[in-house]
């Protein structure tokens, strides 16, 4: 089997530098829904780990449950479609939503996904997302990030979760992938 950190070639965010930001998160989240009835919705696969963390640091009281959403193949680009995969198990109108993604690249996952929850009339409706990619965002989709734990540059980045054509997802940190990997597709 080849080395987990074979084609990573640096690593962006330490194991550290994570959860600092987690515990930060978590506080600010403990704080605004102190009243409210939170059901965190992770979006599978990739924030299990990002979701894992965070849950055990808040101070309140939250439920969980998870979509799952088709966005990429092994590619590194975005088709633009949304598909849902796996559906929520309740009916939402008396829950404060939380959804909890990975990366937030163009916007066209979670605008997708808020829309559509939105009809089924929740209390309330916010995104915390562990990484923004500012850069990447089709303006069209007009997505506001209530909670993001940090920024980063347009690269393709692995790890905590976050997968390359399945891959690397148990890396404990956060690296950039080597773009021979996947060669010119990222644009
Ligand atoms: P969006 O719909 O374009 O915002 O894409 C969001 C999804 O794309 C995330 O949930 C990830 O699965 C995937 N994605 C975007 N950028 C990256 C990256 O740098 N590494 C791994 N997955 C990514
Ligand atoms: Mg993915």
């Amino acid at each position: 089997m080849a080395d987990l950190r074979e084609n990573i070639a640096r690593v962006l965010l330490t194991e550290e530098e994570i959860q600092s930001k987690v515990a930060e998160m978590a506080a600010q989240i403990s704080e605004d829904y102190r009243d409210k009835q939170l059901l965190l919705v992770g979006i599978l696969k990739g924030s299990m780990v990002f979701m894992a963390d965070l849950m055990r640091r808040l101070s309140i009281n939250a439920k969980i449950d998870f979509m799952s959403v088709s966005s990429y193949g092994s590619s590194t680009v975005s088709s633009g479609q949304v598909r849902i995969i796996l559906d929520l198990k309740r009916p939402i109108e008396n829950y404060d939503l939380l959804l909890v993604e990975d990366i937030l690249d163009s916007g066209a996952t979670l605008s997708y996904l808020k829309e559509l929850l939105t009809a089924r009339q929740p209390k309330s409706i916010r995104i915390a997302t562990l990484l923004d990619k500012p850069d990447r965002r089709n303006p069209e989709h007009n997505l506001t990030v209530d909670y993001h734990c940090f920024k980063i540059p347009d690269e393709f980045v692995v790890g905590y979760g976050l997968d390359f054509a399945e891959k690397y997802r148990n890396l404990p940190d956060i690296g950039v992938l080597d773009s021979r990997v996947y060669g010119a597709a990222h644009e």
